[in-house]
């Protein structure tokens, strides 16, 4: 289609979420959150009692999958079944869960078109690991967001800090360390740049830094 996307992919604590979401509202595009469908798979999958060994079963929840976004101050309001599960969905377990469905290729299958969707004019902002290279290889421009095991953990201490949780920064670390390697060593659209993709590590950058930058690549391709 004609809708212009902007894909952002990389490993979690990239900050990838919260840049998503600021390009998405500064040009006024659509966004779409692929891990929280990943992460709502395995919490509906988990809540009907499926074994995450079935994996047909799983695609099923993929399919079936009744959820809503609704936009909201910083963010958007993610419904299953018509809950709020947006703090849910956001747990590191439920992360843990969303990685290992997310390496089944049926799930990934049940969730391409329902991605594909999300492309709408004016333009998508769509936030993964394989946006660029799987689900939407024509994208205008790829971004591949990166940083440092120890900074993603340092990040994401924060981040459940400010919800009011806790957890260790080496329990955090081994966490993303684990997750990193599933995503990167799956057979099937592992996580990995897209050939045409535009590397930045963020590392050293603040928030505003990458969304300048974006937005700087954004008009550099007209
Ligand atoms: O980005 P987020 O941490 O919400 O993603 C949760 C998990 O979902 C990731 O660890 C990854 O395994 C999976 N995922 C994926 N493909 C995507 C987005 C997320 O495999 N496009």
């Amino acid at each position: 289609s004609d809708v212009p996307v902007l894909t952002l992919d990389g490993p979690g604590g990239a900050g990838k979420g919260t840049i998503s979401r600021l390009v998405a509202d500064e040009l006024g595009w659509h966004l779409l959150d692929s891990g929280a469908l990943y992460r709502l798979t395995a919490l509906a999958a988990e809540r009907q009692g499926v074994n995450f060994s079935d994996t047909a079963a799983l695609a099923q929840v993929a399919r079936e999958l009744n959820v809503a976004f609704l936009p909201c101050e910083g963010g958007a309001q993610v419904l299953l079944e018509e809950e709020d599960v947006s703090h849910e969905i956001r747990k590191e377990h439920v992360g843990g869960w969303a990685s290992e469905v997310a390496s089944m290729p049926p799930v990934r299958d049940a969730l391409l078109k329902r991605q594909r969707d999300f492309a709408r004019p004016p333009g998508l902002v769509a936030d993964g690991r394989d946006m660029g290279t799987v689900v939407f290889p024509q994208a205008s421009l790829k971004i591949f967001l990166t940083a440092s095991a120890e900074e993603r953990a340092r990040r994401r201490q924060a981040q459940l800090q400010s919800s009011g949780s806790h957890a260790s920064l080496p329990d955090l670390l081994k966490e993303i360390q684990t997750r990193d390697e599933r995503d990167m060593q799956r057979a099937v659209a592992p996580l990995v740049a897209a050939r045409d993709a535009i590397t930045l590590d963020t590392t050293e950058l603040t928030i505003p830094d990458v969304v300048a930058r974006i937005g700087a690549l954004l008009t550099e391709r007209g």
